[in-house]
């Protein structure tokens, strides 16, 4: 069977990566995380400190890759975790509006893409990467339905956390994406909208493997 492209697009915590890793391993197809690409990047400027308006001048120092178990590695060292920091969280938004680190995020996603058979999440993967992406799903949830699936996930690691907090950080993290002058986060207009708010990951899922399964016939 011919192999495509899936782009799954939405705001934070709306459930993107779980079931973009999941579809991927029904479809035997290479999940990519996009959001990861730009932790990285943040992570790079808070390691070296460098600011927001000095970045682009240090764009040429930083390599990204993945292996195949989706480990992320900054320069060769694997930074899955770190990128996960309330630090590292709370700078990306910002490192995601400035011009120079999208066209350098933009290219290295589209390469990874060259080869198809790829399921990637991320803001603006069907309206800007993938533009002739096969399926498009854009995920929405309400702020609270995530703020809990972040809290509940915290629990589940051991991390305790404050709901209230969570809230408003990712009602600020969706006014930034939402609000930025290139690529905001925007519903393609042949992407799929999907509502998660009610919705167990499984159900979520089987609903993008059927749209998958009508396009391709
Ligand atoms: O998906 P995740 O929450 O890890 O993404 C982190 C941040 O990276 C987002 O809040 C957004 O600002 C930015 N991002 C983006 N475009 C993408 C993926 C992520 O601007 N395609």
């Amino acid at each position: 069977m011919r192999k495509e492209i899936i782009a799954i697009d939405g705001p934070a915590a709306s459930g993107k990566s779980t079931v973009a890793k999941r579809v991927a391993k029904k479809l035997n197809y290479k999940y990519i995380d996009s959001g990861a690409m730009y932790r990285a990047v943040a992570y790079y400027m808070l390691k070296n400190k460098i600011s927001l308006e000095d970045i682009k001048n240090h764009l040429d120092e930083i390599v990204i890759d993945f292996d195949v178990a989706n480990n992320v590695y900054l320069n060769k060292q694997d930074v899955s975790k770190e990128l996960r920091s309330e630090e590292v969280t709370n700078l990306v938004a910002q490192v995601a509006t400035i011009k120079e680190v999208r066209e350098k995020l933009v290219y290295l996603q589209q390469q990874l893409g060259q080869e198809k058979g790829i399921v990637m999440d991320g803001r603006d993967i069907g309206s800007v990467v993938f533009k002739d992406a096969l399926v498009k799903i854009y995920q929405v949830a309400s702020v609270k339905a995530r703020a809990l699936r972040r809290y509940e996930e915290n629990i589940a690691r051991g991390i305790t956390s404050n709901l209230e907090q969570i809230e408003q950080e990712i009602a600020k993290r969706d006014y930034e994406d939402l609000n930025r002058e290139h690529s905001p986060l925007l519903k393609a207009s042949d992407a799929i909208e999907i509502d998660t708010s009610t919705m167990s990951i499984d159900e979520n899922v089987q609903e993008i493997i059927e749209i998958f399964r009508k396009k391709v016939k």
